[in-house]
């Protein structure tokens, strides 16, 4: 795949325009540094020059110290230009490195599904590293080597002609060779970048897995299976490198040619009195300073080789577009109605065609459809895999069903803003993921506009001020993923929940992993969090559907029964009155 041009001036527009005073102080001190190196050598020359003509003491002083302060101040602009580049290179990677982040984190749950957290990483990280070098001095170090180069052929033109024409057919044979072979390149570091993406994603799922691949021992398959991948590697990076180091040998193997055509014609041209002993050695300084701006531009193209390769899946990356977009419609307040219009979904995007009943295999949720008007709990029960945790996502609008309509409080939820609508459903699941902080931080999302008094109001209003005074350190009590019991960690995502003020609550089998204690404690919550909300509760156990006003069996995604829990309960043949006959855990796990 090729770059358009364009993109490199769009990439560079965009993360350089808003640091544009440092990058002008970049370049200017690497201009100047530049130009120094060449000012070296014609310094040497006056002093051979003036030696031969037999010049003083004072002289030959005021030329080394003149040589000295050259090389000093030169020591100095690199340093600086070093300086500046780095910032302008961290200041423009970290705003790539967040852009990415914000952008991955709104894409649709099926792409998250179909890319590793590891392979995420490594795009986010390790693409971005390789375009600091792009961003910073790239540009600046390509424009100075030429210049460098333009510099050294004119200066030799200006002392002989002959040999700047030698000169000039040696560089332009040089940088031929070596474009031939770098051009080569660019397919095996994109090649290498993909398996390094698949390596970090990988590690990330194993060390995702720790627990569960220690209890099934199944350590010496896992690491067998990174070999593996290691090894598919290997080849890819060592083309990619033999590429890299290949234009490198060529450089090498011209710069010496080069070096010998100026031995060669310097002392011919000298024999013949052509030119100075002075001449004679600036001729053979710049030839090997001809080795810099080469070596310069190599590194710097064989960056650009891997910042291609970055670039490509960096604009890969962002052109991905979540398919859900909103509207503009506005959700009622207070408690939400819930209506799902005859719903049929599949996780499959694009069921086979010319498989016959297509997509009615695959669905997960079948013409479904069912009402619960504000304020009423639903209670939801059904084997595993019959469709209840979908239901869920639909709701938060994860996904979108292929035909029928989710509505929310009349408000059919393909024409409300995504983060509108989000932000008035709360959703409590088995497993919370909690972040390596502090309680306060992890109720609020590192939101610091919630205030600590609204905070303990709410946890006192859950019932948790108890549980908030055992802690050691109150709301500032650091909370590492593993420290807080599954219960405990579901108080605080009833928490989080209930700071959001939803109109909406959903809990997908919240409590299936409780201690008694816990989850009399959760069941006192669930009283205050669920008054003037519509609920659905997902339960396994039939006393967690207790509180439901409305009962809704699933079976393979179709409702098999959905009336109120009384009427049902009344109902000798209903299916919900059999399971309270058997008792549930043995009919639905
Ligand atoms: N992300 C997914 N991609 C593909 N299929 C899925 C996905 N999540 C669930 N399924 C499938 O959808 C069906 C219903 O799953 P789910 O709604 O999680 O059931 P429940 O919560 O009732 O156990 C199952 O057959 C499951 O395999
Ligand atoms: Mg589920």
């Amino acid at each position: 795949m090729k770059i358009p041009t364009r993109a490199y001036w769009q990439l560079l527009q965009r993360y350089l325009a808003p640091q544009r005073g440092a990058v002008l102080l970049m370049s200017g001190l690497l201009l100047a540094s530049i130009s120094l190196q060449l000012t070296g050598p014609q310094v040497v020359r006056l002093f051979l020059d003036a030696l031969q003509a037999g010049a003083g003491i004072p002289l030959l002083i005021r030329s080394a110290l003149l040589f000295i302060g050259v090389t000093a101040l030169q020591q100095v602009l690199s340093v600086g230009a070093t300086y500046w580049s780095e910032r302008v290179a961290w200041t423009a990677t970290n705003q790539l490195r967040a852009d990415l982040t914000a952008h991955l984190l709104q894409l649709d749950p099926s792409f998250h599904t179909a890319h590793t957290p590891g392979e995420l990483i490594e795009r986010v990280d390790g693409d971005v590293n390789e375009l600091a070098g792009f961003f910073s001095s790239f540009i600046v170090q390509l424009v100075g080597s030429a210049l460098l180069l333009m510099g050294v052929l004119i200066a030799v033109y200006w002392l002989n002609v002959q040999l700047g024409l030698a000169f000039t057919a040696f560089v332009g044979l040089t940088l031929g060779l070596m474009g031939r072979v770098w051009q080569g390149g660019t397919p095996h570091w994109q090649a290498d970048r993909e398996c390094s993406a698949n390596f970090y994603g990988y590690i990330g799922e194993v060390f995702t897995a720790t627990e569960d691949l220690r209890a099934s021992n199944a350590m010496p398959y896992v690491l067998r299976r990174f070999f593996e991948v290691g090894q598919r590697w290997w080849p890819v990076r060592l083309q990619a490198s033999i590429w890299g180091q290949s234009v490198m040998n060529a450089a090498i193997i011209a710069l010496a040619m080069g070096e010998a055509l100026a031995y060669g014609m310097g002392g011919k041209l000298y024999w013949s009195g052509a030119i100075s002993l002075g001449a004679v050695y600036l001729v053979l300084a710049y030839t090997a300073m001809l080795g810099a701006p080469i070596e310069t531009l190599r590194i710097q193209l064989q960056d650009l080789q891997r910042a291609n390769a970055s670039i490509i899946r960096v604009r890969e990356l962002l052109a991905i577009r979540s398919k859900l977009t909103g509207g503009a419609e506005r959700l009622p307040q207070g408690a939400l109605g819930v209506e799902f219009h005859a719903v049929t979904f599949s996780y499959q995007e694009q069921p086979a065609p010319h498989h016959e009943n297509a997509g009615v295999e695959q669905a997960v949720l079948h013409t479904l459809s069912l009402a619960l008007k504000p304020g009423r709990v639903l209670g939801v029960l059904g084997h595993t895999g019959s469709g209840k945790t979908t239901l869920a996502r639909l709701l938060f609008r994860l996904y979108d069903p292929q035909q029928g309509a989710v509505r929310l409080g009349g408000v059919d939820l393909r024409d409300v803003q995504l983060s509108a609508l989000r932000a008035r459903i709360g959703l409590v699941t088995q497993d919370v993921q909690l972040f390596e902080a502090s309680l306060r931080d992890n109720i609020t999302f590192f939101d610091a506009t919630i205030t600590d008094a609204r905070l303990l109001t709410v946890l006192e209003q859950l019932g948790l001020q108890t549980w908030l005074a055992q802690l050691p350190n109150g709301l500032d009590t650091p909370i590492a993923s593993t420290s807080l019991s599954a219960g405990e960690a579901q108080l605080v995502a009833l928490a989080r929940v209930f700071i959001k003020n939803p109109g909406l609550v959903i809990l997908d089998e919240a409590s299936s992993r409780l201690d008694p204690a816990t989850e009399a404690l959760l069941d006192r919550a669930l009283d205050t969090l669920l008054q003037g909300r519509t609920a659905i509760i997902i339960a396994h156990r039939l006393a967690t559907v207790e509180r439901a006003d409305e009962i809704l069996i699933l079976e393979q995604g179709r409702v098999l029964e959905q009336k109120s829990r009384q009427q049902l309960v009344a109902d000798p043949n209903s299916r919900f009155t059999q399971l309270r006959r058997i008792g549930l855990a043995e009919v639905l796990v």
